[in-house]
């Protein structure tokens, strides 16, 4: 069985994310979407909240699971037999970023592979940032994320 880790922050997880999903899901037998810490970043939603975020916007798709990991991505992995990571890659700033991340894990385990997507232009501009930004500072950020994330989202502001 092919299995893909999809790992990130996902602070929130946006429809950018959820079409990189998408795609992986129709190549891999079964992508895990897997919430990890990144120590450079201060999280904005709960771990539980991002779940139910990326739960509620891949929930259409039966090969996709959502998890957690606290520690090395390269320890995650292992949980699975020969799996691949995959990534989005919206620009070059991402290929950057991206392609020194996965040489990282390389080194920590030779044998783990990163595949990229390419992000499709009309997500080439979402980022979770901006999706934060927009919450913090009241602006509309209705059309970066599916309906039904933005009423949860919404909810959550209301409590
Ligand atoms: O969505 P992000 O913030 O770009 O995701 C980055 C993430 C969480 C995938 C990355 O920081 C990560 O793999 N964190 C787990 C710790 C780890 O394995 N680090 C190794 C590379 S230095």
């Amino acid at each position: 069985m092919k299995v893909a880790i999809f790992p990130g922050s996902f602070d929130p997880f946006t429809i950018g994310h959820a079409d990189v999903v998408k795609r992986a899901s129709r190549i891999f037998d079964k992508v895990v979407v897997c919430v990890m810490q990144n120590s450079s970043k201060t999280p904005f939603f709960t771990l539980e909240q991002k779940i139910e975020i990326i739960k509620l916007s891949t929930k259409s798709l039966d090969n996709v699971l959502v998890d957690s990991h606290e520690g090395l991505l390269v320890n995650y992995a292992k949980k699975y037999e020969n799996a691949t990571l995959i990534k989005g890659l919206r620009s070059y700033v991402d290929f950057d970023y991206e392609t020194s991340m996965a040489n990282v894990n390389f080194k920590l385990a030779g044998d783990l592979d990163t595949v990229f997507l390419i992000s499709k232009d009309e997500h080439r501009s979402i980022s979770s940032s901006v999706i934060r930004e927009l919450i913090t500072l009241d602006g509309d950020y209705s059309h970066l994320v599916y309906d039904e994330i933005y009423t949860y989202i919404k909810s959550l502001e209301e409590k």
